[in-house]
């Protein structure tokens, strides 16, 4: 048992429906087995259990550990390929890369790498694109599982377009499916999700088999993209007789309220329809969309449509694993709509990269804020003195405000502590796998 002693900031309730920043000074957070138990004044809790051993962070922030809806583990080592848009960027920096995981020692090292940045930038839950090859997702999970952070991931599937070593049949996409996720699904904090990479690349014989390993397996997830650029959506349409991007999942079952479509810059009001109708979620991802020049995310639409959206990185077409970065850049884009935008605070913020993705992965009773009952899922900003956030922090005219600095300032060298229920997994730049 512990009792941890902060400054802590969490959104419990959607500041899209009246919510607001919850911030609370020398606030006690009781964590036993990994679950927070009491929450209260530091004084108060401390007087009623002066025995059990303290934390003290009282210096710096504490947030909810950062979730991330969209992230590719094999491209975390061509992240930075800019001035291409989606198709190109495909061909000429991502599926060379990963092709290269067909080696399992790779494989193992980009997982490596991938997992790290994951942990440093505090992101402790995350739906990861996984790999075209069984054994790489193989090792994916084996390395989310080391380190216990909460992942749902699975084989990409393609059968068409993509280079042959990354395509596959239906019957084979479904046997390694259903072979990993017999394997690593329901196992610890990891859920399998059934994934064809796009529908430009999945004829509708892999989706019906996506569709039948995602009836199967109890509780997993479903991911792909959708309505990402011009080009692309033009190409669907004639590849599918003219019906529409998100159809082309639904006709098979796949938009269900355990999918999450990523981007969706460009959807008709009929599309954004069927999403709200279903339930579905959408991934933004703001610095993808900027660095592929995708186009601007239609947040209000969505908003207004019902439909729930949370934040994804998109590493490797996304510029880094900061879930701090995305939220800014997803401010930058709803000022740069003008009327069309939604402006945002720094709660929406704060909640989009927290509460919603853990709502769009079905994880909102156990993870996303720092209430009583959630596990214990956190992440300590430490800048130190001098840095452009210390100073920002230590001028800040309210808690709003310091929210603000966070997300303007905060770069990933300022996550000073990383807790998985609540296992500490990253101290300043020290990390290590929990040891179980
Ligand atoms: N659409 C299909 N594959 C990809 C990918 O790897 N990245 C992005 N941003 N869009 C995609
Ligand atoms: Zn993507």
């Amino acid at each position: 048992m512990t009792l941890f002693r902060a400054t802590v900031f969490d959104t419990p309730v959607s500041p899209f429906e009246g919510g607001t920043l919850r911030s609370q000074e020398d606030c006690g957070l009781l964590v036993e087995h990994g679950i927070i138990t009491a929450r209260g004044d530091f004084s108060t809790l401390h007087a009623e259990r002066p025995d059990e051993p303290v934390l003290d962070l009282r210096e710096g922030l504490m947030l909810p550990g950062l979730v991330d809806t969209h992230v590719h583990f094999p491209q975390v080592r061509v992240i930075g390929g800019l001035g291409m848009p989606l198709l190109d960027w495909l061909d000429q920096c991502a599926l060379p890369e990963e092709i290269r995981l067909s080696d399992v020692d790779v494989a193992r090292g980009v997982a490596r790498d991938f997992v790290t940045g994951l942990v440093d930038a505090g992101t402790t839950t995350a739906l990861v694109f996984g790999s075209h090859f069984a054994s790489a997702v193989d090792i994916m999970f084996e390395a989310a599982d080391l380190w216990g952070l909460r992942v749902t991931t699975g084989l990409v599937t393609s059968d068409r377009i993509l280079p042959e070593p990354l395509l596959t049949t239906p019957q084979r996409a479904y046997e390694e499916s259903r072979d990993l996720a017999s394997r690593w699904h329901g196992k610890g904090r990891l859920r399998y999700a059934v994934t064809p990479r796009f529908s430009l690349s999945a004829s509708d014989a892999i989706l019906e088999s996506c569709a039948a390993t995602f009836r199967e397996v109890e509780g997993s997830w479903f991911t792909s993209h959708v309505n990402e650029n011009s080009a692309e959506i033009a190409e669907i349409a004639q590849l599918f007789d003219g019906a529409s991007y998100v159809d082309t999942y639904d006709r098979h079952g796949l938009v269900t309220p355990r999918s999450v479509l990523a981007h969706n810059v460009h959807p008709t009001d009929a599309e954004l329809a069927t999403l709200a109708g279903r339930d579905a979620s959408v991934a933004h991802c703001p610095t993808s969309n900027s660095a592929l020049g995708s186009g601007l995310f239609p947040m209000r639409r969505h908003v207004e449509a019902g439909v729930r959206i949370a934040m994804g990185s998109d590493v490797g077409a996304g510029t880094g694993f900061s879930m701090l970065k995305e939220g800014l850049q997803g401010y930058f884009m709803q000022r740069l709509l003008g009327d069309e935008g939604l402006p945002l605070t720094s709660a929406h913020l704060l909640w989009l990269c927290t509460v919603a993705g853990a709502d769009a992965l079905g994880l909102a009773q156990e993870v996303g804020d720092l209430s009583v009952g959630k596990q214990f899922d956190a992440i300590w900003l430490l800048p130190e003195a001098g840095d452009p956030l210390a100073v920002g922090l230590g001028n800040a005219k309210s808690a709003d405000d310091a929210l603000s600095k966070v997300f303007a300032l905060g770069t990933t060298a300022d996550v000073g502590g990383v807790w998985v229920g609540g296992d500490q997994i990253a101290a300043g730049r020290w990390r290590m796998p929990p040891s179980r």
